[in-house]
């Protein structure tokens, strides 16, 4: 099966974004996240698609989008008290909840297989009025090619997929800059399988218990956004101490990236006498970590795109949604 061919157009139309999503074809979306690449997750056809656009593997899950928490039901057999809290608590917004699919609406083709489907409901007022407009629900990956770093913007969307996709909706820059908080329970136990802004703390202020970090994949066969290729530049990025870091840069043209002005981030590296600093990316003048998240990753974008041999980038601190921050460069790093 080929891709076919489109004329990309990026625009604001609701109405002609609704219209190629009933024909089975594709739309890249806003969402408070980072954009995704939406299909009817009714249409087997449609979501194949997806897999085709993205070269994204058919092992990996899609998660369906809803606009509100009476479409959920439809979709799973049952939804836990403290899971409905914690939709009732952050939804619509940066969070995904692993439910059991009701087997009869959710193919096997969107959860890979899994009894298990994600679901989410997006707070970006875009997708909720298309969502709103239609019949089905969506299932939205991240709209970047497999691999690449997530778009936050039409234009990120359009660097990867023009030509594969009929319509990008234009909502602006996603405001929170990186995945939602993937939410599991096994035996009454919560689980976070992936880290985002809805934090581990928020989720134990409101659950009452600490849920359990697992991100590894070692006891799932599939893993949510684990895959070592992930988010990452093709320019190597080295995610470590400065102090650890700055011998690496023997013989390299590099590009760092941090918080604080230009001057501090840049102090912290003590390079070789070999070492061209290209440039110094700060993500936020005055230390806020939630414009760090939404800046991370259109500078690793921009960082890509200078012609350096690496990207070096301090660890932030590791609370809140720095934890998901440094989980997005880890996977981003070359270093392990
Ligand atoms: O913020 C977001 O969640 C964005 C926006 C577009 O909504 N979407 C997103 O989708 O990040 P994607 O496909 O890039 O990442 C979804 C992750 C994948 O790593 C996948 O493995 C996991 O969710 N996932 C989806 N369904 C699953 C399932 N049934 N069981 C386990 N993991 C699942
Ligand atoms: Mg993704």
């Amino acid at each position: 099966m080929n891709s076919s061919s489109f004329d990309t157009i990026i625009g604001t139309d609701i109405v002609a974004a609704a219209d190629w999503l009933r024909k089975a074809e594709l739309v890249a979306i806003p969402t408070e996240t980072v954009y995704g690449l939406a299909g009817n997750a009714l249409k087997e056809e449609a979501v194949l698609k997806i897999f085709l656009a993205k070269d994204r593997p058919r092992f990996n899950p899609l998660i369906l989008h809803v606009p509100d928490i009476d479409a959920v039901k439809k979709y799973v057999l049952h939804i836990s008290p403290v899971m409905k809290l914690l939709m009732n608590t952050f939804s619509p917004g940066p969070i995904t909840f692993l439910l059991d699919k009701n087997p009869t609406m959710v193919s096997d083709v969107v959860t890979a297989g899994s009894s298990k489907v994600a679901v989410r409901l997006p707070a970006h007022p875009v997708t909720q009025a298309l969502l709103k407009q239609l019949d089905f629900p969506l299932v939205a990956p991240s709209a970047n090619r497999f691999g690449y770093v997530s778009p936050v913007t039409a234009a990120h969307v359009y660097e990867g997929l023009h030509g594969r996709i009929p319509y990008i909706l234009d909502g602006g820059t996603c405001t929170v800059g990186v995945e939602s908080t993937i939410v599991d329970e096994e035996y009454g136990q919560l689980i976070i399988r992936r880290t985002g802004k809805v934090s581990m703390e928020d989720i134990a202020r409101i659950a009452g218990v600490t849920p359990v970090l697992k991100t590894h994949a070692e006891d799932h066969p599939v893993a949510p956004g684990m895959l070592k290729t992930h988010y990452a530049t093709h320019t190597p990025l080295y995610l470590g101490k400065a102090t650890d870091t700055s011998a690496l840069a023997a013989d390299k043209r590099v590009i760092i990236m941090g918080w604080g002005n230009e001057e501090a981030i840049a102090a912290a590296y003590h390079f070789p006498a070999t070492t061209t600093l290209l440039g110094v990316i700060s993500l936020s003048n005055d230390y806020r970590i939630d414009e760090v998240a939404s800046k991370l990753f259109a500078s690793m974008r921009n960082a890509d795109n200078l012609g350096a041999d690496a990207i070096l980038v301090e660890p932030f601190p590791n609370e809140g949604i720095g934890q998901a921050i440094n989980d997005r460069l880890q996977r981003a790093s070359v270093l392990h």
